[in-house]
């Protein structure tokens, strides 16, 4: 070759590339015929004025592609703080390839959450939050193998956590808190399949005791905080869990702590507001806490000294029966 066909020959080589990458349309045009539906169906907000059918989906707001493996599909669709009326459109279930669904801080969007959200087969990451959707947590979630992350908090949910979330393979932080959810915690989450995933319950009506069976896991966190939840939760606890953070506060338990062991990992315990008896044991000075709360129980006796229990000031510890020593009054 002469330098004259090299030149030429690399100045088509840059054409091309400039070119595909540049100019090309990436979007499937089923994404982008099922985008533009939802756009239609939510009221063509101008919260969403970049999806232009003159271009390409890929580009606009919201929207994540996937790479030529996947043929640059739609992956991604996470819509936020926006001026947006209307439901979850039924034609977010037409995004075959979706991995990640975002609806939140949008007040005005109301309804229920869609059956066609069964038909992602590959979504992981579900998070609904701060928006109005009513009706219940639908049980068809069960049918998202692949989900990794539910977060349907900050809601008007109501009726009772479906058992059948237990059946999720893969999932690893479930959060309904803020929410009207009523009726109890699912026996069935003592069997979560895979690992035992993070549970945030709280701001609820949920009611009964906690079942038996999750006595037998060990959690990473779980907040069952500011419900209506009564009996016995010692069986949360336990020497050789690995359990860091535990918020049970403001509920109706009512147990004796007198003989229960914390995992030795735990930093965050807090259970104000309930009706616990008993004394705090010694074993507890071995936690790393940095944040506790007893107050607000019926317990008495020493707070025993050492570890990180002096750390805290008296409002980690009144309005008990008969607590005594630091940072309390001392014992008589
Ligand atoms: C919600 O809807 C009301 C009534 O239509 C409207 O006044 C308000 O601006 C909307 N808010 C948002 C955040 O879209
Ligand atoms: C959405 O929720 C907020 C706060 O709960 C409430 O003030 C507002 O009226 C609700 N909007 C609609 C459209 O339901
Ligand atoms: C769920 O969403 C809320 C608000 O949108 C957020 O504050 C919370 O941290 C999320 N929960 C988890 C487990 O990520
Ligand atoms: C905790 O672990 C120790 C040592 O691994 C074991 O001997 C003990 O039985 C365990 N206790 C409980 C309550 O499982
Ligand atoms: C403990 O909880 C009570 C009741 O909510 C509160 O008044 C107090 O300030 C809390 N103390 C700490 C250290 O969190």
């Amino acid at each position: 070759m002469d330098k004259t066909t090299t030149l030429l020959s690399s100045l088509l080589f840059l054409f091309t590339f400039l070119t595909t990458s540049f100019s090309k349309n990436l979007c499937h045009k089923d994404d982008k015929n099922t985008l533009l539906k939802i756009k239609k169906s939510l009221n063509n907000p101008y919260h969403l004025s970049t999806w232009d059918p003159q271009s390409d989906c890929c580009s606009w707001y919201g929207l994540e592609c996937g790479d030529a493996t996947v043929n640059h599909r739609v992956i991604s669709l996470a819509i936020f703080s926006g001026q947006i009326s209307g439901q979850i459109p039924l034609e977010v279930g037409d995004l075959p390839y979706l991995q990640t669904l975002i609806f939140r801080k949008l007040t005005n969007l109301t309804g229920q959450i869609p059956p066609t959200i069964t038909k992602l087969k590959n979504l992981r990451f579900l998070w609904l939050s701060w928006t109005n959707l009513t009706g219940p947590v639908p049980g068809f979630l069960s049918q998202l193998m692949e989900l990794d992350y539910l977060n349907l908090s900050f809601n008007e949910l109501s009726g009772s956590i479906p058992s059948s979330l237990s059946l999720l393979p893969k999932l690893k932080y479930i959060d309904l808190s803020r929410n009207k959810l009523t009726g109890s915690i699912p026996e069935s989450f003592g069997s979560f399949p895979g690992t035992v995933p993070d549970l945030y319950l709280s701001h609820n009506q949920l009611s009964g005791s906690i079942p038996k069976s999750l006595g037998n896991l060990d959690f990473n966190r779980i907040d069952f905080s500011w419900n209506k939840l009564e009996g016995d939760a010692s069986l949360l606890f336990g020497a050789n869990k690995t359990t860091g953070y535990i918020d049970l506060s403001r509920n109706m338990f009512q147990f004796d702590l007198s003989k229960v062991k914390i995992p030795k990992t735990l930093g965050i315990l807090d259970l104000n507001h309930n009706g616990i008896t008993g004394n705090i044991p010694v074993q507890w000075t071995e936690a790393p806490l940095q944040f506790f709360n007893v107050s607000y129980n019926k317990l008495c006796g020493r707070i025993p000294s050492g570890g990180k229990l002096q750390t805290f000031d008296s409002s980690s510890y009144f309005h008990n029966k008969c607590l005594c020593g630091a940072p309390l009054k001392s014992c008589k």
